[in-house]
């Protein structure tokens, strides 16, 4: 390849970056323009034409339906990762690197559910890695409770297991498609409480959204007693927040204790 003098090769990296481009996923550039016009399309093993005919409708429900099927079948946490690892249905597990399933202790008293992975979770394959998961140990930690405390365990995942593209927000019919994998996920960890962090866990298991007005009141969600908080990104941005916070962390830490 031709040598770009530093200044020039700063440049084009920084266009690159404005552009969106802000991840290397290959060690050399591919020239997509001088690649055969005609790529063989692999064939679908298992063509599903309801999935690409016909109404939006329509192939959310096949795509529930089967993402139930999938999920029910699952008799266990790595039954249940297998299924979900197998589920082809889901556009973003083609963006994503990796699958986030959870980390923290199965079966521990708090679940967490967060939103989706981001860039640092997406590469290293579990939840809450990045910036706030840093911020997310450091509350459990003032409550005594971490995701590797074996005396005062936590269990985290989140909505969605693959991270929508750009960090974009994600689509109701990739929440509804993977909701199905999250109830399993629940029933399996059977957790006493849960924790539902952001707008988006909101979503799926409460199906409300206004996280600052939700946050603090205890709810029910799939039979099990449920505290909406904010998210530690949210946090992150807004300390003022984080006040409401501890509260929410003391009342969590009193429910789990009585
Ligand atoms: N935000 C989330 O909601 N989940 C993660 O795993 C990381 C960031």
């Amino acid at each position: 390849m031709e040598s770009v003098e530093f200044h020039t090769a700063r440049a084009l990296l920084e266009w690159q970056i404005e552009l969106g481009a802000d991840e290397c996923i290959s060690d050399m550039p591919v020239d997509r323009y001088a690649l055969p016009d005609k790529l063989a399309k692999p064939k679908q093993a298992n063509p599903k034409p309801h999935l690409t005919r016909g109404p939006v409708k329509m192939e959310s429900r096949d795509a529930v339906a089967e993402a139930e099927a999938a999920a029910n079948g699952a008799d266990s946490l790595e039954a249940l990762r297998a299924a979900m690892e197998a589920f082809e249905l889901c556009d973003l597990k083609r963006g994503a690197r990796n699958m986030v399933f959870s980390d923290g202790i199965a079966g521990a008293p708090v679940m967490i559910i967060g939103e989706a992975p981001g860039r640092d979770e997406d590469r290293i394959g579990k939840p809450f890695v990045g910036a706030s998961g840093v911020l997310l140990d450091k509350m459990f930690a003032a409550i005594g409770m971490g995701r590797t405390n074996a005396d005062a365990p936590i269990y985290i995942t989140n909505t969605l297991p693959w991270r929508p593209p750009h960090n974009r927000d994600p689509k109701p019919e990739e929440i509804a498609m993977m909701k199905p994998f999250l109830l399993r996920h629940i029933a399996l960890a059977d957790p006493k409480v849960l924790v539902i962090m952001g707008n988006w866990a909101c979503q799926a298991l409460l199906a409300k959204r206004g996280i600052t007005r939700l946050r603090g009141h205890w709810t029910q969600a799939v039979d099990k007693p449920a505290l909406p908080m904010c998210h530690p990104a949210y946090l992150l941005r807004n300390t003022d927040a984080k006040r409401d916070a501890w509260a929410d962390l003391l009342s969590l830490k009193a429910a789990v204790d009585k």
